[in-house]
């Protein structure tokens, strides 16, 4: 079977963990502080913290931004399941919002229609990596916090900024099924420096800066080095420095994942071209660049189902992400966003990850035109 999602991890990663192994430091230490400083470099900031994923980010941005009960969020429904947890976690109400039926991004003119006087926050989803038109976004977010949930697009640029850093918080993604992948990691960028001094606490049980264990005081001289005082309550969300240093690899070879990502892109762009039955994702706005996490494609909807079917009975293997939050019952939402239900009905994802050979890809375009040719 063709993976949707994969990762390349290979000699230089079992080198990096050697080293670390061979010191007898596993935990938080000088590979996550590294991990930070070159993937703050790498993002243009680095006011950047490393996590042990990236839904601690999302759970942390609430409490970082005081976010509670009586406060909205709005968040578009075509999404990840751990942002709308976030929001509920923390005692908010989720308010989903419908997306534009070719980029899957937010629709700006959706914050003007669901803003209401206890909006507070908007939460950002940079679909596939494409990033949102945030000149649009602007216009109707004065006075609210931009969270950017930056999974689908760790390296994408908008006008030259990094997603992720182009709000007041962002959260990014290394766990097993991204682009930049260390199992289990992530990380949580933040606009200044109070804000980064309280991710810094919200990260590790709330410990005061720079006391965060008794080994920092010691440092300090402090005679009993074992006395701690908290500023807030909160989680352990630190990741390690097994997982950071296989974090510092990836980061070394990510352009080129991105490079071969959007080599693929192109050849679906271009073979399922002139298909009537399909309709091909967009292009990335002008002046922006898209990591190509995913690649979406959209058929009527009777024929999805049947389509996802064919692709796996023939070796490729498909999905849709993200099944919409306000169909989940759980949730309640009581919403009809007739957009994402439509895309519901409609989108697959077929692989596109930069182990995936030629011959693969071929054999995808086939299998796809094969499908075309038996039942449109
Ligand atoms: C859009 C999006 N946001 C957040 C996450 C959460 O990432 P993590 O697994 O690092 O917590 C995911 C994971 O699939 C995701 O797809």
């Amino acid at each position: 079977m063709i993976q949707v999602f994969s990762n390349s991890l290979g000699a230089g990663e079992l080198k990096a963990l050697k080293s670390v192994f061979k010191s007898k430091w596993i935990g938080f230490g000088r590979e996550t502080k590294i991990f930070e400083k070159e993937l703050g470099k790498k993002i243009g900031s680095q006011r950047v913290l490393a996590l042990n994923s990236c839904t601690s980010g999302l759970f942390m941005s609430m409490k970082i931004l005081k976010l509670g009960p009586g406060d909205e969020v709005i968040i578009p429904t075509i999404n990840f399941i751990g942002t709308a947890n976030a929001v509920l976690a923390a005692g908010a109400k989720p308010v989903f919002a419908d997306v534009d039926p070719e980029y899957l991004n937010i629709l700006p003119s959706q914050i003007k229609k669901l803003r209401t006087r206890r909006t507070r926050a908007i939460i950002l989803l940079h679909y596939g990596g494409h990033p949102c038109d945030m000149d649009e976004i602007y216009k109707y977010t004065k006075g609210l916090h931009i969270i950017e949930d930056s999974a689908n697009s760790p390296f994408s640029k908008y006008k030259g900024k990094n997603c992720g850093t182009l709000g007041d918080i962002g959260c990014f993604s290394f766990d097993a099924m991204k682009i930049l992948s260390v199992g289990n990691g992530g990380a949580i960028w933040l606009k200044d420096d109070a804000l980064y001094k309280r991710a810094v606490e919200y990260r590790y049980f709330g410990l005061r800066n720079k006391k965060q264990s008794g080994v920092d005081s010691f440092k300090e001289k402090k005679s009993r080095w074992w006395e701690i005082e908290l500023s807030c309550v909160s989680n352990r969300f630190i990741p390690c420095d097994i997982l950071s240093s296989i974090g510092r690899v990836q980061l070394s070879k990510v352009d080129s994942f991105i490079g071969r990502r959007k080599q693929i892109w192109k050849v679906y762009q271009k073979e399922l071209s002139g298909l009537y039955w399909l309709t091909r994702p967009p292009e990335p706005l002008n002046e922006t660049r898209s990591s190509y996490y995913l690649y979406w494609i959209r058929v009527c909807p009777g024929l999805r189902d049947k389509l996802a079917r064919h692709l796996v009975d023939n070796g490729v293997y498909c999905t849709f992400r993200y099944f919409p939050l306000h169909l989940i019952k759980h949730y309640k939402a009581k919403q009809h966003l007739p957009n994402s239900e439509e895309l519901n009905q409609s989108v697959l994802n077929i692989p596109l990850h930069q182990n995936i050979s030629d011959r693969q890809v071929d054999k995808i375009i086939k299998v796809i035109k094969r499908f075309g040719s038996l039942y449109c």
